[in-house]
């Protein structure tokens, strides 16, 4: 069967999990956790064939609430695709792209609304199912904490690429863009080589040095080697 993802034309199977029926296909959908319903990046809105697809199970409940589940909100590594037909989903950064690029001030002020209601009333619930997940065995902290430090890297590296894939006037050559600008970027980059720095040493700490975010300085274990950076085209 068919279904699109991003409007992106993907093969799949009945039984197949919606996230990875998107690796299969090399399409977009994020699985910063590697698939433990912890981070969302794998956040899907369906716009068709939601009945096509698995009914939410508790870890997704905890997350979504009843609001976005109404806008067509789905984990994508909790759901699966349950019957044929055509379905038909969208990313939540592809979503968010095309927010910005389509200049729609008044969607983006909802789409905020939404996302900031969902973070403020679902995490308690969220916190508490990965605190039972863990208590029960159906969650190993030290495996998802070393899935979640991959995952980071490749992660952060997107999010810059799609932020200068979505603002254009980025790609300006520096000398264009003038000084101001030069410097602007160079004080945003330190300012992220600070966070990372921050991130790997405070994940050093909690894995007992076992853990570190790739590229990043560690204070007390020096560089980490560094990944190859992920290039993105805009459509
Ligand atoms: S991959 Fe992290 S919540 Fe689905």
């Amino acid at each position: 069967m068919n279904i699109y993802i991003n409007d992106k034309p993907c093969k799949a199977e009945v039984g197949d999990l919606l996230l990875n029926a998107a690796k299969n296909n090399k399409a977009h959908i994020g699985y910063i956790c590697g698939g433990n319903a912890i981070c969302q990046s794998c956040f899907v809105y369906v716009l068709e064939g939601a009945d096509c697809l698995s009914k939410p199970g508790e870890d997704e409940k905890a997350f979504i609430s009843d609001k976005l589940f109404d806008e067509g909100g789905r984990l994508a590594c909790r759901t699966t695709i349950a019957k044929e037909g055509t379905i038909h989903v969208l990313t939540r950064a592809e979503k968010l792209r095309r927010t910005v690029l389509g200049l729609n001030v008044p969607e983006f002020i909802t789409y905020a609304q939404t996302i900031g209601y969902n973070v403020t009333n679902k995490l308690p619930s969220g916190v508490s199912n990965i605190v039972s997940r863990v208590q029960s065995g159906r969650l190993n902290p030290a495996d998802s904490l070393k899935k979640i430090a991959a995952g980071l890297g490749p992660a952060s590296l997107l999010v810059a690429s799609n932020f200068i894939e979505t603002f254009p006037f980025m790609q300006m050559p520096l000398d264009m863009a003038g000084n101001a600008a030069k410097g602007a970027l160079d004080a945003a980059g330190s300012v992220a080589r600070d966070a990372l720095d921050t991130a790997s040493g405070a994940l050093c700490t909690i894995s007992d040095g076992r853990v570190h975010l790739p590229g990043s300085n560690c204070p007390a274990h020096g560089p980490q080697e560094a990944i190859e950076r992920v290039t993105i085209k805009s459509k």
